[in-house]
């Protein structure tokens, strides 16, 4: 892997320039520790933990990998205070947090002083800039092909604006599954990828075998962008439980936030007042209705049903466009080898075009 090697693996510690980016009940341990072993660097969804899960979770990624690995989590989460101190805790081996919204300048400077990288992630130019300013060491642009809330710039438009505007090291997402794009991203002058789809779509994945298969059954056709969950734009697999909330009115909307709403208090412990709170923050654009938050409140237990119960049909999908084109489940070290070995080949095979005189 040592062709390979950029700025990314020197400041991350990992052995190929791909990051596995934090999924919600997804980036669970086992995923962290088989994509961080088989030479990527994995980030730990710790945005959907109560802290002692982030504590429990941190523990069990180093009891299975000494190799360093991320945190993500997000400043409006229900004990984000404690979540950073169990952070900064373990500052050792977690070498980098990602975010969206949320830490000011001065949390960005705690992590810098503890030697943790900061590296949001941005879905606008505005946005990687407002980033730059609070002084995080690097960005990752997702483009709208990529999986969860997402916009409508695709990465191919939106990672030059963004390498463009900014001077720190950029990372590619949204719609990267192999070493072309890979090679395609270095090429553009990032200094590595970052994916989610394709990482839940592994052997170890903690997502149940019916919810993936629906995952590998997706074309392109069957996953679409819709509002019509929580008032902003999100990629999703169709299926019945997105087509009845597109067609559901205002009344379903809010029966279907307030049971959600009951789930998610018994399960994180949070107030009414928390999961408002939690509701705009992971909107993070404000000027949604109060439905409309508390619907995104809801969403959490419906992405749960799918990808944690194995109930497919009964809850939500939120992935990639890239979900479209995949149809296997490789192991991540599997994954990982056949990305770089991949990237190489294409950029070897690019090498005489770029030099005529060594062709
Ligand atoms: C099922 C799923 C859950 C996600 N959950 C989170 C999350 O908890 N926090 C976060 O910052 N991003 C989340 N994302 C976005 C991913 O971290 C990543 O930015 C995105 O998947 C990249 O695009 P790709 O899927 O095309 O690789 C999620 C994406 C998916 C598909």
């Amino acid at each position: 892997m040592a062709a390979l090697r950029t700025l990314l693996c020197e400041r991350l510690g990992c052995d190929a320039p791909v990051i596995q980016t934090a999924m919600g009940w997804v980036a669970t341990p086992p995923l962290v520790v088989a994509s961080s072993e088989a030479g990527a660097f994995g980030f730990l969804a710790a945005a959907v933990m109560k802290p002692d899960e982030v504590r429990s979770s941190i523990a069990a990624v180093r009891a299975g990998t000494t190799r360093p690995f991320g945190v993500n989590f997000h400043m409006f989460q229900p004990g984000a205070a404690e979540i950073v101190e169990i952070i900064l805790a373990n500052r050792d081996q977690v070498r980098a947090v990602s975010f969206g919204r949320g830490p000011d300048a001065k949390m960005v400077g705690r992590f810098r002083d503890a030697g943790i990288l900061c590296i949001p992630t941005v879905g606008a130019v505005k946005h990687a800039k407002k980033m730059i300013e609070l002084g995080v060491d690097m960005v990752t642009v997702q483009g709208g092909e990529g999986g969860g809330h997402t916009g409508s710039v695709p990465t191919t438009i939106l990672l030059p604006q963004v390498l463009d505007a900014v001077t720190v090291p950029v990372v590619a997402a949204g719609g990267f599954a192999d070493g072309r794009g890979l090679a395609a991203a270095l090429a553009f002058g990032a200094v590595g990828i970052a994916m989610g789809t394709r990482f839940l779509m592994t052997k170890e994945s903690p997502v149940p075998p019916a919810t993936k298969a629906r995952y590998l059954a997706a074309g392109t056709d069957d996953i679409e962008v819709t509002d019509k969950v929580d008032g902003l734009p999100q990629r999703m697999i169709v299926n019945a439980m997105l087509r009845r909330i597109e067609m559901s009115g205002g009344v379903a909307q809010w029966l279907r936030a307030a049971r959600a709403g009951l789930v998610m208090k018994k399960q994180t412990g949070a107030s009414f007042g928390d999961l408002l709170r939690m509701a705009r923050g992971m909107t993070s654009h404000g000027g949604l209705t109060l439905a409309q938050a508390m619907s995104a409140a809801a969403v959490p237990a419906l992405i749960q049903r799918a990808v944690v119960d194995g109930k497919p049909d009964e809850g939500l999908m939120a992935t990639g466009l890239v979900a479209g084109r995949l149809a296997e489940l490789p192991s991540c070290a599997e994954l990982v080898r056949s990305i770089v070995a991949d990237a190489e080949a294409r950029l070897a095979s690019l090498a005489p075009l770029a030099r005529p005189e060594a062709a």
